[in-house]
């Protein structure tokens, strides 16, 4: 069975839009509430709740991880930057895993994953650090072999492929060519023993296909289903995309 992890990061994008200046609970009016959204994924069927706890703090608070920590019985996966702030707050946090992302542009690959080649030595430090805390770091990642083997080096025990430029290729030889790609480095993460996940851009059309990748462990998924559940609510929009994932 392929594992759901619920991004929620849009949830608090849509809350900041209109409350972005007010305090804290402003008289409990503000909504929506990424935490009371989170355990009613977990109650629909998610195995995770993601968050990208950004340095801009665009969309989640610091708030919002630490209630988040306290309140979720899944497991909780921060993402983050490869940087000594991040890596300082997440130790205290203490989430389940933590995925590694670039924010800035040279920390970006091609694609968009986050380019481990060139970045090596910054990434093995929260690698090292997270495994010394007993946090499984997951690498965002393009699925090159480059990449992946380093992840591999650099002791990483997960990897999240982008799958991205597959979501955005269009359909036809661009999109059976970036599958090819994805396919590809499944194989090879899990040939060297790494935890397979995926993510970005996976909505309930491609889930079709994408659920077909070998090895998967987890797929993490945010904007489709938020979007789904403006029409569904969330309970619905969850429970049809697990079921999807796994027919
Ligand atoms: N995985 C990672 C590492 C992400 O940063 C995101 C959010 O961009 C997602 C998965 C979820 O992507 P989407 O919102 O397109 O489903």
């Amino acid at each position: 069975m392929i594992l759901l992890g619920v991004n929620i990061d849009h949830c608090a994008t849509l809350r900041q839009a209109r409350y972005r200046q007010a305090p804290a609970t402003a008289g409990g009016a503000i909504e929506p509430d990424p935490v009371t959204l989170a355990v009613l994924c977990e109650q629909a069927g998610a195995d995770g709740i993601t968050v990208h706890l950004r340095e801009d703090r665009r969309h989640i608070q610091d708030r919002d991880v630490w209630r988040l920590r306290e309140t979720i019985a899944t497991r909780l996966n921060l993402e983050m930057a490869c940087t000594p702030a991040m890596t300082e707050l997440a130790l205290k946090l203490k989430p389940d895993s933590v995925c590694l992302v670039p924010e800035s542009r040279e920390e970006i690959t091609t694609e968009g994953g986050l380019d481990v080649v060139a970045n090596r030595d910054r990434v093995r430090a929260v690698v090292d650090a997270m495994n010394a805390a007993g946090i499984k770091t997951s690498l965002f990642i393009d699925p090159e072999e480059a990449q992946i083997d380093l992840a591999k080096k650099i002791s990483a025990p997960w990897v999240e492929l982008h799958t991205g430029a597959y979501a955005n290729a269009p359909l036809g030889a661009a999109r059976a060519k970036e599958f090819q790609r994805l396919r590809l480095g499944c194989v090879r993460a899990h040939e060297l023993g790494l935890t397979v996940n995926a993510g970005h851009g996976i909505n309930y059309v491609n889930i079709a296909e994408v659920r077909t990748l070998p090895h998967l462990h987890e797929l993490n998924i945010g904007h489709s289903i938020m979007s789904r559940a403006l029409f569904t609510g969330i309970t619905e929009a969850v429970r049809e995309l697990k079921a999807r994932m796994n027919p």
